[in-house]
């Protein structure tokens, strides 16, 4: 199936859940809806990320095991525009916060699936520069803040462990360019700032393309 079509189905069921609110949402710290989070992934998530949270695909990243308050911020930061993506710009758009928050929720509950490196001379680089960053250009450890199993570390330093390099490649590329990190006013003019998508914008921007290659490698097999 092409992904036009793919994200047009998917929209689909989006705006088809709204249309139908059957669950009565109360503000202020609820639990979080696991009935509608599993819901939601059955229509549109899974598709792209797994029912599971295990994606097929170097495009899509995994969810599964990934901090829930950082998967419900990223979700926000989607639907705001604060960090650019066309396709999660679509998938976020209809959901609220507390679906935001269950999905979260469901996909930490998840169980990882471990990677491995497929080339283990790059990979061996990138370990150094995971463990010791790089003294020269002053580029801190990646295990610093996100662990050295890279499990990361609740609630800001999201999980890294196992993801596909060509998305975590993509995503360091995206700190730099300015897909994350930024600024944006929301509907009522009010500044939002990805206060922690500046943090690691500030590490990405050391890094030479090929310590991104390589790291990203890296970290594909860390578990
Ligand atoms: C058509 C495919 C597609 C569908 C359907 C989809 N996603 Fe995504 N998702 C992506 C892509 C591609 C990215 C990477 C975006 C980027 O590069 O910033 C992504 C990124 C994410 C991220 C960021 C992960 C991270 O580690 O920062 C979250 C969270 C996410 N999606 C959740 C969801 C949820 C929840 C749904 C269902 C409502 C969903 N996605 C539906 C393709 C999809
Ligand atoms: C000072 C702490 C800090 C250090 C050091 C750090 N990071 Fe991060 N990193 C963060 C924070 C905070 C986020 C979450 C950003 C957000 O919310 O958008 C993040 C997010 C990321 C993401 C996005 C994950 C996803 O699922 O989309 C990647 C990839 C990443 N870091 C890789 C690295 C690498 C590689 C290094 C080492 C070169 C590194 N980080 C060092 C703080 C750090």
């Amino acid at each position: 199936m092409n992904r036009g079509w793919l994200l047009a189905i998917a929209v689909g069921h989006v705006l088809a859940l709204t249309a139908h609110p059957g669950v009565a949402q109360n503000a202020g710290p609820a639990k979080p809806d696991l009935a509608r989070a599993q819901q939601i992934v059955t229509q549109v998530c899974a598709a792209c990320h797994g029912a599971e949270g295990v994606s097929v695909a170097a495009a899509n990243p995994h969810l599964a095991g990934q901090h829930p308050e950082y998967m419900a911020l990223q979700l926000e930061h989607f639907k705001l525009g604060l960090r650019k993506n066309p396709v999660m710009a679509a998938m976020s758009a209809a959901l609220s916060p507390e679906d935001a928050r269950a999905l979260g929720a469901y996909f930490a509950d998840k169980k990882p699936k471990p990677g491995a490196a497929k080339d283990k001379a790059l990979a061996e680089i990138g370990q150094k520069i995971y463990r010791g960053g790089n003294s020269r250009t002053g580029l801190p450890a990646c295990a610093s803040c996100h662990s050295p199993t890279g499990a990361g570390m609740p609630a800001q330093y999201p999980r890294l462990a196992g993801q596909y390099a060509d998305y975590t490649y993509a995503q360091l590329q995206g700190f730099v360019k300015g897909d994350r990190g930024g600024e944006i006013k929301n509907a009522s003019g009010k500044l939002v700032e990805d206060v922690q998508g500046k943090v690691m914008a500030t590490v990405a921007a050391k890094m030479s393309d090929r310590e991104m290659k390589a790291v990203a490698e890296y970290i594909s097999g860390l578990r």
